[in-house]
């Protein structure tokens, strides 16, 4: 064979592969919807979620309760949003929008998990660390080693002196003190895709999850569909939500509470077969 005889056989594999990879995308309107609604947390890191004098909730944390569980009410959160704006719990300024719903959809197939992500993303931010995206959508996916990974969500990553938290060094990132997060992220800026992780430190590369993800400004929304690995049919894994919008970094984000997926398995959502 010449060579140009073999690329052009390589090239239509790939093609093949590509139209093969299309088809297998999931039809999102046989995909039921479930509202994740992300908050703004102010400076509540795990110190302060399990030490009793500033959160009660932490009685009932250590009772086995999840976040969720407490403050997933009808749908919503009964968060006193009031007190999360307040100097006590943000000193440098609370965004307008201190709540909004992430419709989350999710399917998956022998080979990939994948998430659908659409909301608004409010303008009205009290940082602008970020000048390079306006937005960023990023999803956290604790493994069993993850202490109450399930029931914490994300919190067990978010410390008080990680950078951002008041008078912490710039340079140390959210980290876990046991376990791992896998870390996929989508900014606007280039659509960039980074599949990275949370342990000792984090990493926006060299994650395990094979993350693709594609979207962007649609109307007046975003949406954005992640394609990771499947972890596993018959597995219920605990994932957060989190979005910086209007420019913000660091913790000046609206993170979701812990939530479960399930994959052919029980979970707060159960992912469609397809
Ligand atoms: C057993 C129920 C319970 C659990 C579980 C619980 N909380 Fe709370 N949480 C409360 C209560 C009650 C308050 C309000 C009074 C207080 O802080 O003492 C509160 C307050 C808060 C606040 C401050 C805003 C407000 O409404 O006062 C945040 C933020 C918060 N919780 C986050 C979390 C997170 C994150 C988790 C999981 C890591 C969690 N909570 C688990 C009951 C709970």
């Amino acid at each position: 064979m010449s060579k140009s005889i073999v690329s052009t056989a390589v090239a239509g594999v790939l093609l093949a592969l590509g139209s093969q990879t299309a088809m297998a995308a999931p039809d999102w309107s046989k995909v039921p919807k479930r509202d994740i609604h992300v908050f703004h947390a102010g400076v509540t890191p795990i110190e302060w979620a399990t030490k009793k004098s500033d959160h009660s909730g932490s009685a009932g944390m250590r009772k086995g309760e999840t976040c969720a569980g407490c403050h997933e009410e009808k749908g919503a959160l009964n968060f006193n949003f009031k007190r999360l704006a307040d100097k006590e719990l943000e000193p440098k300024g609370a965004p307008k929008t201190m709540t909004f719903p992430v419709s989350t959809q999710v399917a998956y197939d022998a080979a990939n998990l994948y998430i659908r992500l659409t909301f608004k993303a409010p303008s009205g931010g009290a940082d602008k660390g970020d000048k390079d995206n306006e937005v960023k959508a990023t999803l956290l996916f604790a493994d069993a080693k993850v202490a109450q990974g399930a029931q914490y969500g994300c919190w067990q990553s978010c410390h008080n002196d990680a950078r951002t938290m008041p008078g912490a060094d710039d340079k140390k990132t959210k980290y876990t003190k046991e376990g791992a997060y896998e870390l996929v992220q989508w900014a606007s800026k280039g659509n960039k895709v980074s599949d990275g992780s949370v342990t000792t430190e984090r990493k926006m590369s060299g994650g395990g999850t094979g993350a693709k993800a594609e979207g962007g400004k649609s109307g007046d929304g975003y949406t954005i569909t992640f394609t990771r690995k499947n972890p596993g049919e018959g597995k219920t894994v605990p994932f957060g939500v989190a979005i910086h919008a209007d420019n913000s970094h660091g913790r000046f984000h609206h993170v979701s509470l812990g939530y479960t997926l399930g994959i052919g398995a029980d979970g707060d959502i159960k992912a469609a077969k397809q």
